[in-house]
């Protein structure tokens, strides 16, 4: 990667670290394996955005209970369960992620699996005991662990992966590809963002607002994901390169410049949305700013 997270946004993300293994399981423990591995797919070096975006957010509305960093870790454990899922043979059958062995080379696809689901369960306890801790006065539990499910659920994050597996490079068109962008990647950046708000009780009006940042930076991310898979070398983004040679990608449809631009628009979009809010936002105009470095 060509430039790193600064400041504020930084050190959110290595307090997200140091947390994480903290909410799984300990390794030792039965079953050894499946601990393991979790721990494995969920403390490798990533870049943590999504837990970024949901304590930026929370602390934006004034929340700074350290039980948003928990609420963070929930997001990050989704994001990495979907990456164990992503990686193995049957979908984009990758060898290498984040910079290591996937999950499924390291442990075997039955652990690799397990994992995931593991993964998967302990991150919605988490959501529903911060919900409780939080105690808030617009939003229950319930609404947290609803946004989180319907995020990931088969009109979420599992739609998008199933149509992106689906589709041939023929099936190329800009309103499919949308839908494949928005809901594999971008559902996910909107859970986050709306998590932090809601944890900060924020009004709906500024949840809304959130929202139209979130959908628009994650869409935009994924954008520069696809720029990135065929610009970088796989050293760089601790990936295999060319995995979406069969894909759908905007830089097929639009060319790298293209979809440079467009990521360019989107993260134009999201910012401005931010705009009633003034100088309170500029950890998330960082944010976008860090995406957009990241395509060119
Ligand atoms: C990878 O996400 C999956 C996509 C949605 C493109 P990230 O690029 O955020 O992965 P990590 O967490 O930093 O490894
Ligand atoms: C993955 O998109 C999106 C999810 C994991 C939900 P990609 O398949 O492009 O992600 P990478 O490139 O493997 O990280
Ligand atoms: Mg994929
Ligand atoms: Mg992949
Ligand atoms: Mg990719």
């Amino acid at each position: 990667m060509k430039s790193g997270l600064a400041g504020r946004l930084a050190q959110l993300g290595r307090a997200v670290e140091g947390r994480l293994p903290q909410l799984v399981p300990p390794a030792a423990e039965r079953p050894e394996s499946v601990h393991r591995a979790m721990l494995y797919a969920l403390t490798s070096p990533g870049k943590r955005l999504r837990p970024i975006l949901t304590l930026v957010v929370a602390e934006l509305f004034g929340q700074t209970s350290p039980v948003v960093l928990d609420l963070a870790c929930a997001v990050e454990m989704v994001h990495a369960s979907s990456l164990v899922l992503d990686d193995l043979p049957c979908m984009d059958d990758a060898s290498l992620r984040r910079g290591r062995a996937t999950t499924h080379r390291e442990f075997g696809e039955d652990v690799a699996l397990l994992a995931s689901f593991g993964l998967l369960n302990r991150a919605f306890a988490l959501v529903a005991a911060c919900g409780q801790r939080l105690q808030l006065r617009r939003y229950g539990t319930e609404d947290m662990v609803h946004h989180l499910a319907a995020a990931i659920g088969s009109g979420g994050l599992i739609g998008g992966q199933a149509l992106d597996l689906e589709s041939r490079p023929e099936d190329l068109d800009l309103e499919r590809l949308e839908y494949i962008h928005s809901h594999k990647t971008g559902a996910l950046f909107l859970a986050a963002g709306e998590l932090g708000a809601m944890a900060a009780d924020a009004r709906r009006r500024n949840l809304e607002m959130i929202s139209r940042y979130a959908k628009n930076l994650g869409l935009a991310f994924q954008i520069s994901d696809d720029l990135l898979d065929v610009l970088a070398t796989s050293e760089e983004t601790g990936k295999d390169s060319h995995q979406d040679d069969d894909k759908v990608t905007f830089v097929k449809l639009l060319g790298v410049e293209g979809a440079q631009h467009l990521a360019e628009e989107l993260l134009a979009f999201a910012v401005e949305s931010l705009e009633p809010l003034g100088r309170k936002a500029e950890p998330l105009r960082q944010l976008a700013l860090f995406v957009g470095q990241r395509g060119h």
